[in-house]
């Protein structure tokens, strides 16, 4: 819970397993004193000493370099990076804000607009705002610190406000901003690119600034916004690691900057990349969210605060808790060639393999034969779909399957009929040359009669045809970012404003269409973030279906991401994107780890391939409750040898899954057995198939390798096997 002491003018934020606190030096700064397992009194002693040693006496001329800062300011004496920099009416950017008041209140304010983690009435969440204030100027900055004492997460948030009388340009505005004393500090990240999204990058921090950011206008393939900083290297079960996820779909950004002191100065937030907000007096500019988790044991444990509380906090609407349907999407079984009938005939063989919803992907639109037409024109292409979508849906929904369709709501193809009609929708800077990727062109989502515009077309193709699921498609970056409808003052905001435009269509249509399913997607997994799963419970996680890379794929996701969140699907083999071949079994097994699908024309596979593929399937709906629900571990990184490993574990404990991923024959250390986690140590598990019973404390600690993994037994390259255990008397 939240604790002041008003002697010591301290905050003790007072979690499960970690602590943090948070102080107002004398002269008025603020200071970030401390964030990690509950300090013994001697530790807690020695650093509230030292502060008060270091601030006691704080005078203009003071050094602030080496003082534990929270949301540090620009242009005094503290030289490091600044968590906000506002250009005042003179053309100056020196601002010194300090404590004004604070306030601990129940439960977490509501920020309408922006994706914000949900409070239910158990949580018993407490949020610090504290206030500081420029005097000069009258600007004022609230800092949020929302507290779920129980599940360990700390949810960050800033605000600022003009209260003077003169406009005021605000240049870069954090979330959060904090300082962490000398140690060997190791990043750790998610960098990527299309059809190779978030890899696990680790690095050590040396002297100096690493950025970590989106240019992009969206979240991006290029480097996801959650990271680690961890305390030395840290491992599945040993060290101290510190977690920030950003809620936010836009440009974003993530300083770490070793001092010459040694310390380390963090900053998460909006990109300060062509960024400006213009604010006037009067008005308030409020910075998306940040979640910071702490884990004393390494990365397992952090994945599990995080899984859970993604699943149960930020994902909202009645897909939430819902157990997601198993999809078959016809985009790489036939692009934008098909018809009605090929649809049906994929849908066909799909309900029997047990399958139980048919997406219908890009192409069933304007005239869009290929990617170079029609965006924005959602309208049903009758050429392609005589009959229609309504009767579409209906033949499908006869053969016992759900529906859903593709949509790409925020584009614009020149070639359309809606760029005819609206040559000013897209974004665009006055009459500079507007540049186009995949053939098409953004809309500008800062406008409300664009945004009225999807909601009515998007709404009405909703509402005619039975529609269970969307995917929400976005495939390119925002190039000359600029929108007519907003001052010159303004356009600085543009990127930003988009995202926020983004965020209220998703809200309206997830307000008018309760039941429905929304998946999001860009180019495969460039939007992959909190933001946007607060909005739809599902993104697809990569184009790339390759047996290879998806592993890696799929275990850089699992720090922040449970497993639901994340569609996968059986793709073909080989591979369209990569070539490669593997095999059937590896490729389900992939796709079982997650938010099951398929995506393959399976009316072309053989026999044997559908029948194998329908005991998959079959196999999924038992322990989708387990996969998507359940607890994730993972045993074995895809880097250190050939073989990866993980495992779900159910709340009880009484049931897990085992999955080993072999991609060459085993050699040498490949041949160890395989430690699990999250078992009880006391029960005795029965391993499914393989006749053999072990301790969670003996499978825990000594491991256990399945025959087939052992030496000259692995059949092929890519190798695949699941286990269940069950926990017997
Ligand atoms: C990119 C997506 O990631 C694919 O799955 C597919 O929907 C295409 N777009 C369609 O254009």
């Amino acid at each position: 819970m939240i604790h002041f002491d008003p002697d010591q003018k301290i905050f003790r934020l007072i979690s499960d397993r970690s602590v943090s606190m948070m102080a107002v030096h004398p002269a008025g700064g603020l200071g970030f004193l401390y964030w990690g397992k509950t300090p013994a009194p001697e530790v807690e002693q020695g650093f509230t000493q030292e502060w008060e040693e270091k601030t006691r006496d704080i005078t203009p001329n003071t050094d602030l370099n080496m003082v534990r800062r929270d949301f540090a300011d620009f242009g005094h004496n503290d030289l490091r990076t600044p968590a906000y920099l506002v250009e005042l009416k003179d053309g100056s950017r020196i601002t010194e804000f300090h404590y004004l008041s604070h306030e601990i209140l129940p439960g977490k304010p509501d920020f309408p607009g922006l994706p914000s983690s949900q409070v239910l009435s158990e949580d018993q969440v407490q949020t610090l705002r504290l206030t500081l204030i420029d005097q000069p100027t009258g600007l004022e900055i609230d800092l949020f610190y929302t507290l779920y004492p129980h599940r360990d997460m700390l949810v960050r948030r800033s605000r600022i406000r003009n209260k003077g009388t003169q406009a005021v340009k605000v240049l870069k505005f954090a979330t959060l901003g904090l300082d962490l004393p000398p140690e060997d500090y190791h990043l750790v990240s998610f960098g990527g690119a299309w059809a190779r999204e978030r890899m696990f990058q680790e690095r050590p921090l040396l002297q100096g600034t690493v950025r970590l950011e989106s240019r992009r206008g969206i979240s991006s393939h290029e480097m996801n916004p959650f990271a680690m900083v961890t305390k030395g290297r840290a491992s599945e079960d040993q060290g101290e690691v510190f977690g920030f996820a950003l809620a936010y779909s836009g440009n974003w950004l993530l300083e770490a900057e070793v001092h010459q002191t040694g310390w380390l100065r963090l900053n998460m937030g909006l990109s300060d990349f062509g960024f400006q907000w213009f604010l006037a007096p009067g008005e308030t500019f409020t910075a998306p969210e940040c979640l910071m988790a702490y884990s004393p044991s390494g990365f397992d444990a952090i994945s599990q605060t995080y899984h859970s509380f993604v699943r149960d906090r930020v994902c909202r609407g009645k897909w939430a808790q819902k157990p997601r349907p198993i999809l078959i999407n016809n985009w790489e079984a036939t692009y934008f060639d098909f018809k009605h009938e090929d649809i049906l005939r994929i849908a066909k063989t799909a309900a029997q393999t047990g399958v139980e919803m048919m997406v219908l992907d890009d192409g069933w639109f304007g005239k869009r034969d290929k990617d170079d037409s029609s965006l924005g024109d959602w309208f049903v292409d009758l050429r392609k779909l005589p009959k229609g979508l309504p009767a579409l849906s209906k033949e499908i929904h006869d053969l016992g399957l759900k529906f859903g369709l593709w949509f790409e709501p925020e584009m614009i193809s020149p070639r359309s009929r809606l760029y005819e009609k609206h040559p000013d929708w897209c974004l665009h800077v006055n009459d500079r040359e507007r540049k186009t990727a995949r053939n098409q062109l953004v809309l500008d989502m800062t406008r409300p009669e664009v945004r009225d515009y999807l909601f009515d077309t998007i709404g009405r193709v909703l509402e005619e045809t039975q529609v269970d699921y969307v995917k929400w498609d976005m495939n390119r970056s925002l190039t000359e970012v600029g929108s007519p409808s907003l001052p010159p003052e303004r356009q600085g905001e543009v990127t930003h404003r988009y995202c926020l435009g983004v965020y209220e269509l998703m809200e309206r249509l997830n307000k008018r269409f309760p039941n429905v399913l929304f998946e999001g997607c860009a180019g495969g997994g460039g939007r992959f973030d909190l933001g946007i799963l607060s909005y739809q419970p599902q993104i697809w996680s990569s184009d790339n279906m390759d047996g290879w890379d998806r592993l890696l794929i799929q275990y850089g996701t699992s720090f922040c991401y449970p497993a639901l969140t994340q569609g996968s699907h059986i793709g073909s083999s080989p591979n369209q994107i990569t070539r490669r071949e593997s095999p059937l079994k590896w490729r389900a097994l992939l796709a079982m780890s997650a938010n099951l699908g398929v995506e393959a024309d399976i009316s072309k596979w053989s026999e044997g391939d559908r029948k194998e593929l329908a005991g998959y399937i079959s196999l999924y709906k038992e322990i989708r409750p387990l996969v998507q629900f359940g607890d994730f571990h993972r045993l074995e990184a895809p880097y250190d040898f050939a073989r990866t490993a993980w495992m779900f574990t159910s709340r009880d404990q009484k049931e897990a899954l085992l999955f080993i991923f072999q991609s060459t024959p085993p050699q040498g250390p490949g041949v160890k057995p395989v430690c699990l986690r999250g078992l009880d140590p006391a029960l005795l598990y029965q391993i499914k198939g393989e006749g053999a019973a072990f301790t969670g404390e003996h499978l825990m600690s000594d491991g256990w390798l399945p025959k087939e993994f052992q030496t000259g037994r692995v059949p092929t390259l890519f190798h695949a096997a699941l286990y269940r255990l069950q926990a017997g008397n």
